[in-house]
C-alpha cells in the first residue's frame, strides 16, 4: 500500500525518516507544500484549505493511508479529513503526556515547543487542560526554526542566538523534558539539547509511526523495494539534486537518533 505523507514543507521528512527505519521496503509519497510554508503563521481556514488540497492529491496518487506529518495540519484538519475519507488519516500527537511523566517524578518542569498556530489551537489547549492541572508546562512558539529548516540553514551561528533569545529568562536546569511539537524541530535537536542539557527531548514521530503500522498492511522489509515519490505543492519533484537534498535531511534525522 502506498502511504502518503504531508507537511507544509520539509518538516515531515523527520517523520518519514522514522517510517523508513520501521518499514524499510515501504512505498511512500511525500507532499511538501513548500510554496505555502509556513503553515504556523496562517489562519486555521487557510491551513485547512491547503491541507485538503494536499491530501486530495495524495489520495489521487494512490495513497491508501495518509500521515499528517505536521502538528499544525493535524490540529486544524484531521477531524475534517476523517469525515471526508474512508482511509486511515494518522496525525501527529504532541508528546505532552510522556513529557509530563518524565518531568513530574523529578519535580521538574516541561517545555512544549510548537508553531504559533499549534500553541493557540484547541487541540493543544484541551490537552493542557486535561494533563497540566499542576501547571508544570510552559509553551513556547519557535516559528523561525521552520524558516531556517526550509532554507537548509542548520548552523549553530544562525540557530543558537535565536534559541537563546526565545528562551531568555528561563532556567534550563528547571526542565526535565522538552517536547518538539513541530515536525521541523527535530532537525535542531542537538542545539536544543545543548541548551536544555539535562532534559529529555521528546517528539511525536515514533508514536505516530507505531500508530500508522497498526493501520496498514506490513510492507516488505527489503530495503531494495523502498519507493519514495515527492511532490512540492502538487508538482512532482524529478530533479535528482532536490531528491538528494531530501535524502540528506532524512539521514540527518537518522544520525540524530543514534
Ligand atoms: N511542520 C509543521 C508542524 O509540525 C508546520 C510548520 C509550519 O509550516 O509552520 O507544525
Amino acid at each position: 500500500m502506498k502511504i502518503g505523507f504531508l507537511d507544509s514543507g520539509l518538516g515531515g521528512l523527520t517523520v518519514l525518516a522514522h517510517a523508513i527505519m520501521h518499514m524499510p521496503g515501504g512505498e511512500f509519497i511525500y507532499y511538501a507544500d513548500s510554496d505555502n510554508a509556513p503553515y504556523g503563521s496562517k489562519t486555521p481556514e487557510e491551513v485547512l484549505e491547503l491541507v485538503l488540497k494536499g491530501v486530495k492529491k495524495l489520495v489521487g496518487e494512490g495513497a491508501g493511508a495518509v500521515v499528517l506529518a505536521c502538528n499544525t495540519a493535524t490540529s486544524i484538519a484531521a477531524p475534517t479529513l476523517r469525515e471526508i475519507y474512508d482511509i486511515p488519516i494518522i496525525g501527529m500527537e504532541p508528546a505532552v503526556k510522556p513529557a509530563i511523566e518524565i518531568s513530574k517524578p523529578l519535580g521538574l518542569r516541561v517545555l512544549v515547543t510548537a508553531t504559533p498556530l499549534t500553541c493557540r489551537e484547541k487541540k493543544m489547549q484541551d490537552l493542557l487542560k486535561a494533563l497540566d492541572g499542576e501547571e508544570v508546562v510552559d509553551l513556547v512558539a519557535l516559528p523561525s526554526l521552520v524558516g531556517l529548516a526550509e532554507g537548509f540553514e542548520f548552523s549553530d551561528e544562525e540557530v543558537i542566538p535565536y534559541l537563546m533569545e526565545q528562551f531568555a529568562g528561563m532556567d534550563p536546569a528547571a526542565y526535565g523534558s522538552v517536547v518538539l511539537g513541530c515536525t521541523h524541530f527535530p532537525y535542531f535537536k542537538k542545539q536544543i539539547q545543548g541548551i536544555f542539557k539535562g532534559a529529555v527531548l521528546v517528539d511525536g514521530a515514533e508514536g505516530t509511526i507505531r500508530h500508522l503500522q497498526k493501520h496498514v498492511p506490513v510492507p516488505s522489509r527489503d530495503a531494495n523495494a523502498l519507493k519514495i515519490s515527492y511532490f512540492v505543492s502538487g508538482q512532482p519533484v524529478l530533479d535528482p539534486t532536490q531528491i538528494k537534498k531530501y535524502s540528506e535531511l532524512m539521514a540527518r534525522v537518522a544520525a540524530n537518533c543514534e
